[in-house]
């Protein structure tokens, strides 16, 4: 069976005013349907970049990258993207602004509606549903935010550092909540990350990513199976991964 996400020496230059940035170079990633793969890197070594030419928002500089056996086209709407910041609409309440996608598209349906409330149920929101963003905290916003990124069934779901600017112990529920979503709805899941330990938390796969112009320079199989419990954090296997990763990032100072 072919993956689902295959890039093949995918390159990506900015042009800019300045000069070219040249901010990925020889890509080459296959992502398998149903799994979890994490994304780390420094920062500005092309992660988001990465993520946006698998949503469609951004085109690759050379190289193929195609989804489901088809090249990546702008818009063809089979992705869910999870921003650092929740991005909800203020004025709208919670459950409009998880149906956002879809009324984009069409009308939503009654059943359109239902796997809304569903989602929302399913990260713990259901009572929420009619408030507008400001009154929920900033982890219950990312929540929706999550459900918003999956109410229209995509076939791969992105997330560029969801929950960043979250304290650590709303990161680690959410964490546990996201492990069970993706278990539950079976989708295809990319995140990005700034947390090594996050990334191995949930990851089946973690991929390294050098300073720009990125390339991937490691590749780590996460052998825990698909539920993750927060008292992994402790394993002896678990700070092995994280310390392995971690060696890449470490300053020589010889
Ligand atoms: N629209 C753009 N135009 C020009 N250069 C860009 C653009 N977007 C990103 N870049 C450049 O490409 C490089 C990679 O940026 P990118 O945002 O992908 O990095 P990142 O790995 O996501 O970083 P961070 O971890 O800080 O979010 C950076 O040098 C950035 O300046
Ligand atoms: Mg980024």
């Amino acid at each position: 069976m072919s993956a689902l996400v295959d890039l093949r020496g995918l390159e990506k230059v900015y042009t800019t005013r300045t000069g070219d940035v040249h901010a990925l170079s020889d890509v080459d990633l296959q992502i398998e349907e149903g799994e979890f793969l994490a994304i780390v890197g420094p920062s500005g070594c092309g992660k988001t970049t990465l993520l946006k030419i698998l949503a469609g928002l951004e085109e690759h500089s050379r190289g193929s990258a195609a989804i489901g056996g088809h090249p990546i086209a702008a818009g063809n709407g089979d992705v869910g993207m999870v921003f650092q910041k929740a991005t909800l609409l203020p004025w709208r309440d919670i459950l409009s602004n998880v149906l956002l996608p879809l009324s984009l598209r069409r009308r939503p349906t009654a059943a359109d509606r239902q796997k809304a409330l569903d989602l929302l149920r399913m990260t713990g929101l259901d009572e929420f549903s009619g408030k507008r963003p400001h009154e929920l905290s900033g982890g219950m916003q990312q929540r929706a935010a999550i459900c918003r990124a999956l109410v229209h069934d995509p076939s791969l779901l992105l997330m560029d550092e969801p929950f960043g600017a979250l304290d650590a112990m709303t990161r680690d529920i959410l964490n546990v909540e996201v492990n069970r979503i993706w278990r539950e709805t079976g989708t295809t899941a990319v995140l990005i990350t700034h947390s090594i330990s996050e990334a191995v938390f949930l990851a089946e796969r973690v991929i390294v990513m050098s300073p720009r112009p990125g390339r991937i320079v490691d590749e780590i199989e996460i052998p825990f199976g698909k539920e993750r419990r927060l008292d992994l954090l402790g394993e002896p296997d678990f700070a092995a991964l994280t310390s392995r990763i971690r060696s890449h990032f470490e300053v020589s100072h010889a």
